[in-house]
């Protein structure tokens, strides 16, 4: 049985989105500071490239125990361990590294992203994020927002409103996208990536679901979409392009989920659903 909503003024979401970025920033700088020199692969998950590192599973310990003690009466859903109910209504949906293979390469792509969402978060469609951040540690970029409030970028030197890319036009449009770890649903992709190209400006396949979200949110991608993300991959990224004034949707315009998410300004993501839904 689900709880109930819980009522969330405008404080009580201030909270959870200090909080948000708080956990990603200090996950982040775990991941970053102790990468150790000669990182492998720790696990593997859906496929033999579908990996976890000694990081992913540390950084995820710090941000259960982190919330335990700070939010103990709300769930967690990880990527890398078992969904904990809560009572409080509210359920932080954590990526502890969105991007791993770019991290076991050392490539400076990739992030933490923390959610507290509300709703249901094992049934596509019936959760949403209220607050979330997603933290570039490399650069040192907080990309964050809370419903209702805007979503913003803080970097070392400010804080910045987002917003949205303001092109029109598919052919002017640059476009992110990702493929999933299964060879025959990247088969899938190829094949969809394939029609897709011609139509837009160019393509980036940058490896972080949750930092192409950012990017559409501050106009450095103009659209974006990919199929087969988790909950997790999407829960802090959504809000932030939704908080930038964009839309994300999945199949047949409903909720975006695991099936299909496009984000991006409204008339570029109609025109990308024609070609992938
Ligand atoms: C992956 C990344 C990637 C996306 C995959 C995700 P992970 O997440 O976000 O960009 O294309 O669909 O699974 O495995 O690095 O946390």
């Amino acid at each position: 049985m689900t709880t109930p909503e819980p009522t969330l003024g405008p404080a009580d979401l201030g909270t959870l989105e200090t909080i948000a970025c708080e956990l990603a920033r200090e996950a982040g700088r775990l991941v970053v500071d102790e990468r150790p020199a000669g990182l492998g692969v720790s696990a593997t998950k859906s496929s033999r490239t579908d990996i976890v590192t000694i990081m992913d599973t540390r950084s995820e310990q710090l941000l259960r125990e982190r919330l335990a003690e700070r939010r103990p009466d709300d769930g967690v859903l990880g990527e890398e361990g078992d969904s904990t109910a809560g009572t409080s209504g509210i359920t932080w949906v954590v990526d502890p590294i969105d991007g791993t293979v770019n991290y076991l390469y050392d490539i400076p792509q990739y992030a933490v992203s923390v959610a507290a969402c509300v709703g249901d978060t094992t049934r596509p469609g019936a959760w949403r994020a209220v607050a979330g951040a997603v933290y570039h540690p490399v650069l040192d970029e907080m990309f964050h927002a809370r419903e209702g409030a805007g979503a913003f970028l803080r970097t070392t030197t400010g804080v910045h409103a987002l917003s949205v890319s303001s092109v029109s036009r598919l052919d002017e449009a640059l476009l992110g996208t990702g493929f999933g770890y299964d060879a025959q649903k990247r088969a899938r992709q190829g094949a969809v990536v394939a029609r897709v190209l011609p139509e837009v400006r160019d393509i980036r396949r940058a490896g972080s679901a949750a930092l192409d979200l950012c990017a559409v949110a501050a106009a450095r991608l103009d659209v974006y979409y990919e199929s087969g993300l988790n909950p997790w991959d999407l829960a802090a990224g959504e809000l932030i392009v939704r908080e930038a004034g964009g839309e994300v949707v999945g199949r047949g315009g409903g909720p975006a989920s695991a099936d299909l998410v496009v984000a991006g300004p409204a008339v570029l993501v109609a025109p990308i659903r024609a070609l992938v839904d």
